[in-house]
């Protein structure tokens, strides 16, 4: 049987105070909303359907590439959030998840056990409920004698003895289609909120004999829905926590999880060791048996087998095998360092590859440049990359020695094995094999210091 999913994303989020959106508020730098419909996606569902409507201009853009969109002109309630979709779904037949684009947590397993009993059982909506220490808000699950789920009452609509019950609903479903967009017809707004619920489903559902049934989450969290700051803070939380335990399952060793965050899309292989304060981003990719950390960030940023990563940013960079870097480095965009070379203490590098086993030890900038193997540059040395209006390249041959303070004024090239002189000023290309310096003659008056401390009374 197929199954769609509507993830219902038109609210408004006022507790946010923010100016976006609160389903584009991001968790682990993921939008709110894309985390439920990689969840529905994960768990299945081949159609995925975003319901918008408030500030609309901003959620399209984090839904299109993966969801149809629906616009609900008007913030009815989520009985009418899900009836705009009637005419895109008009020929689906099959299962459909009905999510809330502000609850992140929602995990795919627990979407498919929705999928799964709805099937078995043959009920025409099924409901996540949940049991909570204060259920004040929830809508409430009304059973009859036997047990079995009658209605749902709103927070807003219950007598006390309703809003007694501790179980609630999550607001996650999995209805059949036919059954619900034919409910959805039949859901007025006759309540204390004056809004058409979605919940009215379920009654319509269990009186026709349809059938409607509910399943227990074991685990709360997942329905959290993320409505202020402080929340959303709480969902990154365990959103940090269940990254960091799977990446612990594979082999990842961490000193401190709490103090490592990392997010869905990174990949880490086993035995990567990761010091605390390590923030770890978008498509980045760590090999085994490196270690990374403390004090680092990298950003979509792809680090091979043993290398050492400490006190480091570095953002689309590429770090091979046997690497040391840092620390305090900074990687940009572009910037490679290839099989067993160095980038270390307060060292720069954009657009550049550093060769195989080379080494910038301190202090450098190296920018649009290419360097060979076997290379060492000088504590201080700067590729002057930029005349005020446009960059331009460096090349610097196999087993050339840049001596310290060198300033290499590009364009230029500096040849394989040459040696350049400390301090010096580079601005014509250096054969290979050559020694270029560019130095002053030093100056040296017998005794002047001496008569200088005199004049001043000093000793
Ligand atoms: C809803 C449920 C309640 C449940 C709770 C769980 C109803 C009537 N009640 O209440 O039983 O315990 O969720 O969190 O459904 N939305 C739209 N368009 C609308 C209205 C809402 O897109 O016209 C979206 C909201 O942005 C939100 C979701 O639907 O993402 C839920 O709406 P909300 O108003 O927060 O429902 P609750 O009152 O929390
Ligand atoms: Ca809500």
């Amino acid at each position: 049987m197929q199954t769609a999913a509507i993830v219902m994303a038109a609210g408004a989020g006022t507790r946010m105070k923010s100016k976006k959106p609160k389903v584009a508020h991001e968790v682990l730098g993921k939008p709110m909303v894309q985390w439920v419909l990689d969840a529905a996606s994960d768990a299945g569902a081949e159609r995925l359907v975003a319901v918008v409507g408030h500030e609309r201009e901003q959620v399209i853009p984090l839904v299109e590439d993966r969801a149809e969109i629906v616009v609900q002109p008007e913030r009815l309630g989520t009985a009418n959030a899900v009836d705009v979709c009637r005419d895109v779904l008009a020929d689906f037949d099959g299962s459909v998840l009905v999510l809330s684009g502000d609850c992140p947590l929602i995990t795919p397993d627990t979407l498919r056990r929705l999928v799964s009993e709805r099937e078995r059982t043959g009920a025409a909506a099924v409901v996540l409920t949940m049991k909570l220490p204060d259920p004040t808000g929830y809508g409430r699950i009304v059973r009859d004698a036997d047990g079995a789920l009658e209605r749902i009452v709103e927070q807003k609509d219950g007598t006390p003895e309703e809003l007694a019950i501790d179980e609630c609903n999550s607001g996650f479903y999995c209805f059949d289609a036919k059954r619900l967009f034919w409910a959805l017809q039949n859901v007025g707004c006759d309540n204390a909120q004056g809004e058409f619920y979605l919940t009215d489903v379920i009654e319509l559902c269990a009186k026709k004999g349809f059938g409607a049934i509910g399943v227990a989450t074991n685990d709360p969290d997942e329905c959290r829905g993320a409505n202020s700051r402080a929340q959303l803070a709480e969902a990154t939380k365990i959103a940090q926590r269940r990254i960091n335990a799977q990446h612990m399952a594979n082999g990842v060793s961490m000193m401190d999880p709490d103090q490592v965050w990392i997010e869905p899309g990174v990949e880490i292989a086993r035995d990567v060791v990761l010091y605390p304060q390590v923030f770890l981003s978008g498509a980045t990719k760590i090999g085994e048996d490196s270690v990374i950390g403390p004090n680092t960030r990298l950003a979509d940023t792809v680090v091979g087998e043993r290398s050492r990563v400490d006190e480091t940013v570095a953002i689309e960079a590429v770090i091979d095998n046997d690497v040391d870097c840092g620390p305090r480095a900074y990687l940009r965009p572009g910037a490679h360092l290839c099989d067993g070379s160095k980038a270390g203490t307060h060292v720069e590098i954009k657009k550049s590859t550093v060769g195989k086993g080379s080494k910038v030890p301190h202090l450098s900038y190296i920018g649009d440049t290419t360097i060979g193997e076997g290379v060492n540059i000088g504590a201080g040395s700067i590729t002057c990359n930029y005349d005020g209006k446009h960059k331009h390249p460096t090349t610097i041959g196999d087993r050339a020695f840049i001596g310290s303070d060198t300033m290499m004024v590009a364009p230029v090239s500096i040849g394989a094995g040459s040696i350049i002189g400390a301090a010096s000023c580079i601005t014509r290309d250096v054969e290979p094999d050559a020694l270029a310096l560019t130095r002053p003659e030093q100056v040296q008056i017998a005794g002047w210091a001496k008569k200088k401390r005199e004049e001043l009374g000093i000793d």
